[in-house]
């Protein structure tokens, strides 16, 4: 999510910082700015693509040897050239830019407005950028400013900052969230992401969390939490910067895939605070008084987005007992639906353009209906026209089969249900601390899985093969096979079919043959022996089986070919973590036929017409 460039040398800034931003701009992609030192501290802005920028700088030329450069994918506040980087503080003499989130920015800048300071944007990096301003007039010395703020931030940062008071050095650090050092001659880089500064050095210091780097036009220093000196080995880059792009995975659906137990993180942990039996679902209220007069909930979503819609109707309707309706967009808007004022729709959506869903949106609202977006992009349709929006922060996503922002979706799922549940009364105090102690497992649990890449892979080439496929589940693992079965179809152009597993003998079976592959999903515990039945069915027929089962299960060998085991977990959050091998399943194979895994065809990221 977002990127950042620092130089400072002896040629003219401007040019490589815009150039580095260019680069980065796959990452975010709604404001970009730069800061450049000359006299003093020179600032320009702009919304939109990083042409804008370009086009600004045209009439405000930005000369000097040293500057910072952003590109944004807002979290927090708009797309508007007021909320876009570097931001600046009121004297006009520290300049700041940041990835990341800070999520205890609320409390900070109370108390930041507390000591006098005032807040022009809605973003969280103004209020980082207040709180080095705040120590800085404490200390007079930028690195201890820098420091002292960092050790009150909670959350995610890379952060790149000038000072008029001594241009000779960029200060930059990291939690969380990547930067890095490129080494030249008499100038030096920062970065986010090593394309953006590939074209001038190959030589990088990758910086570890909590540590700060402290660079001028001749070296680096890089200094941990109590300033003490660290020596760091040069990482030399062997990539050409096609690849590099892609943080050096093959394709950008590989490194979304590999990218989701921070996706996971984003999402879940700043809405789950410590210590506090709360859910806090940005501008999303809820109230039990709200609540109480819903009677009918839709969801509605297209592709992915609707599977994942699929995993929040049975989670609501078991948690609290409201009824769902999980629906497609195309569908809904055609079918006169019953929406009145008590009517609840939540429509999902990665990019928040998608036609149809934006119409099923509109058609909510008019009928009275409260609408909730759960949206990717800031600032997009869907996100401005909702009546209240929860941000998914998948951070930008390029492939075209969705992998990330499938995961934020169903994190999304699990908050909804549980603040809803929570409302209604309907979890106790001790179920409440359960499921919140499993969400914030959730992260490393889905590194686990990732780390059977290699394994799921040598499946991929044993069933590349195969003739057509099946997906069967029951409850929600029917929902996540809808989700294995769609991603096979969009990369690896298979015949694939999801199935409610107990459907099946109504019809499909007649299509199993040998040379049929019927991936099993029996993740819930409960259903475990009914969908073994079902699997029993097919296998007796000729299919070969692959299951996707929670570790410990072993009784799923017996009638499995083969078995990819995800982590066990509460009965809930099963979704998110079966579907990772799924992911990767789809992927191997798409790659071993040989196809643009990233660009498929026929298919669009974004698809804004009927
Ligand atoms: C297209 C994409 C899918 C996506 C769907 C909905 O079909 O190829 O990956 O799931 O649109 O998009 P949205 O942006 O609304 O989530």
């Amino acid at each position: 999510m977002c990127g950042i460039v620092g130089y400072i040398g002896q040629q003219e800034a401007t040019p490589i910082l815009i150039e580095g931003l260019r680069s980065l701009e796959y990452r975010g992609y709604d404001s970009a700015g730069v800061a450049v030192f000359k006299d003093g501290l020179n600032l320009v802005k702009a919304k939109g693509r990083l042409a804008n920028l370009e086009e600004k700088l045209v009439d405000n030329a930005s000369t000097g040897l040293m500057g910072i450069g952003h590109t944004r994918w807002a979290t927090h506040g708009e797309p508007s050239d007021v909320n876009s980087h570097p931001h600046m503080n009121e004297s006009n003499t520290i300049a700041l830019v940041h990835n990341g989130i800070i999520e205890n920015y609320l409390s900070l800048k109370d108390e930041l407005e507390f000591e006098g300071y005032t807040f022009l944007s809605e973003t969280d990096t103004e209020v980082g950028l207040m709180l080095v301003d705040y120590y800085y007039n404490q200390v007079g010395n930028l690195l201890d400013a820098v420091i002292m703020a960092t050790d009150r931030i909670e959350g995610s940062y890379a952060l790149a900052v000038v000072c008029k008071d001594d241009p000779t050095q960029i200060i930059a650090t990291r939690k969380d969230s990547p930067l890095i050092i490129g080494l030249g001659n008499g100038e030096n880089f920062v970065a986010s992401d090593i394309p953006a500064i590939l074209k001038y050095t190959r030589d990088i210091y990758l910086l570890e969390d909590a540590e700060i780097a402290v660079v001028t036009k001749d070296g680096v220093t890089i200094l941990n939490e109590k300033k003490e000196v660290i020596n760091r080995d040069i990482f030399k880059v062997t990539w050409d910067i096609a690849a590099a792009e892609k943080g050096g995975y093959e394709h950008f659906m590989l490194k979304e895939i590999f990218e989701q137990p921070k996706v996971i993180k984003d999402t879940l942990i700043p809405r789950l605070p410590l210590n506090q039996d709360v859910i806090e679902l940005d501008q999303i209220k809820l109230s039990k008084k709200e609540l109480a007069n819903i009677n009918k909930i839709y969801i509605i979503a297209c592709g992915t987005a609707f599977y994942s819609g699929f995993v929040g109707k049975y989670l609501i309707e078991r948690i609290s007992r409201i009824p769902v309706v999980a629906e497609t967009a195309s569908e809904f808007r055609y079918r006169e639906p019953i929406i009145d004022k008590n009517t609840l729709l939540i429509v999902v959506s990665q990019s928040g353009e998608t036609a149809d869903t934006v119409a099923a949106l509109r058609m909510g609202k008019k009928a009275g209906a409260h609408v909730i977006g759960v949206v990717n992009v800031v600032g997009s349709t869907i996100a401005r026209e909702a009546t209240e929006v929860l941000y998914t922060w998948a951070g930008p996503e390029i492939a075209v089969a969705s992998t990330k922002a499938y995961s934020a979706q169903l994190c999304a799922m699990y908050l909804i249900s549980t603040k809803i549940a929570m409302e209604l009364g309907e979890i106790t105090d001790e179920e409440f601390s359960e499921i919140k102690e499993e969400l914030y497992s959730l992260p490393s649990k889905v590194e686990s899985i990732l780390q059977q890449a290699d394994y799921i892979k040598s499946l991929a080439n044993k069933y590349i093969n195969m003739k057509n496929v099946f997906y069967i589940g029951r409850g929600m693992d029917f929902a996540v096979a809808m989700e294995g079965a769609l991603k096979i179809k969009e990369i690896a152009y298979l015949h694939a079919e999801p199935y409610a597993a107990g459907e099946l003998k109504h019809g499909p079976i007649a299509l199993i043959e040998k040379g049929s592959l019927l991936v099993g999903l029996v993740a819930q515990e409960e259903l475990f022996d009914k969908t073994v039945s079902n699997i029993k069915e097919v296998k007796s027929r000729g299919a070969s089986i692959l299951a996707i089962a929670l570790e410990g299960n072993t009784e799923i060998e017996k009638v499995a070919d083969d078995v990819i085991y995800v982590p066990s977990t509460h009965w809930m959050f099963t979704s998110v973590l079966e579907n990772i091998p799924q992911q990767l399943f789809a992927y191997y194979i798409a790659c071993g036929l040989g196809h643009d895994v990233d660009k498929p065809r026929n298919l669009a990221k974004s698809v804004t017409v009927e």
